[in-house]
């Protein structure tokens, strides 16, 4: 058994989807341990893409198990959208091979109405940009042990208890703190009854069956969302999402033993966030908009743009020392062709020192400054190369900078969205 782990090393969006998805042929069974529908994952197979918000990227191979641990919070609706869209499109999508952690917390209609109402609420700069899809009300709810989980769709009467109870506060904050209506608890119910029927047939105990595939001298995949930027508690609190991205949460988001043996940091060869809060590199000029254009960054999700900016060797370093990886998969390296000069961010400049960390207190990424080394770039198109003697020496140059500074090989480069335009680099 030699059970893997990816993740994202910057601010979401860093290309896991994909490696997973390749990665997905070594494995048995895939899982995902944190967040929920604010995640988009793109897989692109030929002329066929696919945005996967909650279920695992491995469900394209037909022969490999998909789970949603209990770390996740799962939208009854948007998985039920999520796996119609896949049937459709020929994909095998059943109880047999996708099952849902009995103790995987759901996120109702109030908790998106709460999560957008307080974003509205919100002055400028305090807003995080959530992408309003209920998460961080319904990690909240779990925390305050008034969630309900998937496993009480078995019985709809603590449904129906459980929604009265939640929404004792709900509404009261809806009403009076944020001018709402209050919601129905009978419109609320009969909403989710339909979901309830079709979601309990998918349900199963996670743990108990990683546990299985385990013994069974079986590889385990667990895929990431988010970054590790993204992260409650490491991340540039409070612009972050609600649960925690290190490479750790892998064990409590699923019930199973830490027990990784590779250790894959999914990094974008340059930079981008999507939503508010500090980004040291971010650039507002032609190269901002030439990785804008040439890499397509508008969010999978909510469809907004996303800020772009050079590759931060910080951020990249702390994640490297919170989450172990053994080996990292660069992406978008294509995107980088015909930029004359590319930047490099070393270290940061903060109240007057150079820093090789991220400082902790809030918001001071925002106060940073980075300090940048210059390299050449090159101007050939890469998305057609298929090795490393086919790459442009300065862009080898740049990969070799990278793996240099973080001290961790790269193993696999990508050149395009496509499974195809991927370069895997053995190990000497
Ligand atoms: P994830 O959330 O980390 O899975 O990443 P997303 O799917 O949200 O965003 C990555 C985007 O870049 C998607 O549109 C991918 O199809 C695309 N992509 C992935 N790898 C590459 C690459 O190497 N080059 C280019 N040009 N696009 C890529
Ligand atoms: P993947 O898995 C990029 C960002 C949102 C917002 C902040 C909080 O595709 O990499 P939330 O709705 O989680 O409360 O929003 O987090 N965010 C992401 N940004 N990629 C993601 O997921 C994200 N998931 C959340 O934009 O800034
Ligand atoms: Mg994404």
């Amino acid at each position: 058994m030699s059970n893997m782990i990816v993740f994202g090393t910057q601010w979401g969006d860093e290309g896991k989807g994909k490696i997973v998805d390749i990665l997905t042929e070594e494995a048995d069974m895939i899982v995902r341990f944190q967040g929920g529908n604010n995640a988009g994952h793109t897989l692109v197979t030929g002329n066929k893409k696919f945005i996967l918000h909650l279920i695992p990227s491995g469900i394209l191979h037909s022969n490999k198990i998909c789970l949603i641990g209990n770390g996740v919070v799962l939208d009854p609706e948007v998985f039920c959208t999520e796996i119609d869209k896949l049937g459709e499109s020929g994909v095998n999508i059943s109880p047999e091979r996708l099952l849902i952690s009995k103790k995987t917390h759901l996120i109702m209609s109030y908790h998106k109405e709460l999560d957008q109402a307080r974003e509205m609420a919100k002055s400028g700069k305090d807003k995080i940009g959530t992408t309003g899809r209920g998460i961080g009300p319904c990690y909240e709810d779990k925390m305050a042990r008034i969630g309900i989980r998937a496993g009480d769709l078995q019985n709809l009467d603590l449904v129906w208890e459980k929604i009265n109870k939640a929404l004792v506060e709900k509404n009261s904050l809806l009403e009076k703190l944020y001018n709402q209506s209050p919601v129905d608890p009978v419109k609320v119910f009969d909403q989710i009854k339909p979901y309830a029927k079709r979601l309990v047939p998918f349900l199963a105990d996670v743990s108990q069956k990683i546990q299985e595939a385990g013994n069974n001298g079986q590889t385990v995949l667990f895929e990431g969302a988010q970054g590790v930027q993204l992260d409650i508690d490491h991340g540039t609190y409070p612009f972050v999402t609600s649960s925690n991205t290190v490479t750790g949460n892998a064990s409590a988001g699923s019930g199973y033993f830490y027990d990784m043996k590779k250790v894959i940091a999914v990094v974008k060869a340059y930079t981008t966030r999507v939503g508010q809060g500090p980004f040291p590199t971010e650039l507002n000029n032609e190269q901002g908009e030439h990785m804008q254009n040439m890499g397509a960054e508008f969010g999978s999700t909510t469809g907004r743009r996303r800020r772009c900016g050079w590759i931060d060797l910080v951020i990249l370093r702390e994640a490297v020392r919170l989450c172990g990886p053994t080996e990292i998969a660069l992406t978008k390296l294509d995107v980088l062709s015909g930029l004359e000069t590319i930047r490099v961010c070393t270290g940061y400049e903060y109240k007057g020192k150079i820093v090789q960390h991220p400082p902790q207190e809030e918001n001071a990424m925002a106060a940073v400054k980075p300090v940048y080394e210059d390299f050449p770039g090159w101007t050939e198109d890469i998305s057609k190369i298929s090795s490393w003697d086919e790459m442009p020496e300065n862009a080898r140059k740049y990969v070799q900078l990278i793996e240099k500074y973080l001290n961790i090989k790269i193993s696999i480069i990508s050149v395009g969205p496509d499974r195809n335009q991927t370069i895997r680099i053995m190990k000497n």
